[in-house]
């Protein structure tokens, strides 16, 4: 019933919309147009508001457990996008530069290089860098640690951090 209403009301618009494209723009058309648009908004809300509902729980799921191993990876392509790092980090061991050596990054613990000066939040955070901790901090490394001196914004796309992370763990072999 409610499905039959919604496609009436489509026709209804569609008459409405070819009779205003017709001629009598000012008069028919703006009548046509102000009928219609009052009942529309809320049949939208309606219509968008049943399959939402049984959509949120899922997407909220997919959201809590997105795992860094349901990715297909590419290490060369985390390559490109270390280059984001390369400025602040290199992995040769004990070469620190603004940031500390991430040499063998995959499986160390926070702030354990000997000779950065790391910020308290980085050094007390407990944090073991595993590839999904990796995955995780990398797309805001300041809501992840907050306090966190390392000044960069993230790597907001899925794909393409999950590229990365395999990037430093074929480096950290
Ligand atoms: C602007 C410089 C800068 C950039 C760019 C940068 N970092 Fe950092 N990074 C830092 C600093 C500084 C720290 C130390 C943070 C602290 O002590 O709070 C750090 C810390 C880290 C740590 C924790 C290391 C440890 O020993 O606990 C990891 C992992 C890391 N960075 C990875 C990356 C990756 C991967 C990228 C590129 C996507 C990147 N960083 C980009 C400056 C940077």
């Amino acid at each position: 019933m409610f499905r039959g209403q919604t496609t009436m009301k489509r026709n209804f618009l569609m008459g409405a919309a070819a009779l205003a494209s017709l001629a009598t723009l000012s008069a028919c058309g703006g009548g046509a147009g102000s009928d219609a648009n009052a009942p529309a908004p809320a049949e939208t809300t309606a219509a968008v508001e049943a399959p939402a509902a049984t959509e949120t729980p899922a997407a909220a799921a997919a959201g809590a457990t997105l795992e860094y191993a349901s990715f297909t990876t590419d290490a060369a392509a985390g390559e490109k996008a270390f280059a984001a790092c390369r400025t602040c980090h290199v992995f040769d061991e004990g070469v620190n530069r603004v940031g500390p050596s991430l040499h063998k990054i995959v499986g160390r613990k926070s702030g354990s290089v000997a000779g950065f000066s790391y910020s308290d939040a980085n050094k007390n955070s407990g944090i073991t860098w595993t590839p999904q901790v990796l995955f995780e901090y990398l797309k805001d490394p300041k809501a992840y640690v907050p306090g966190t001196k390392m000044a960069f914004p993230g790597v907001k796309d899925d794909q393409k951090r999950a590229d990365l992370v395999a990037y430093l763990e074929a480096q950290s072999k």
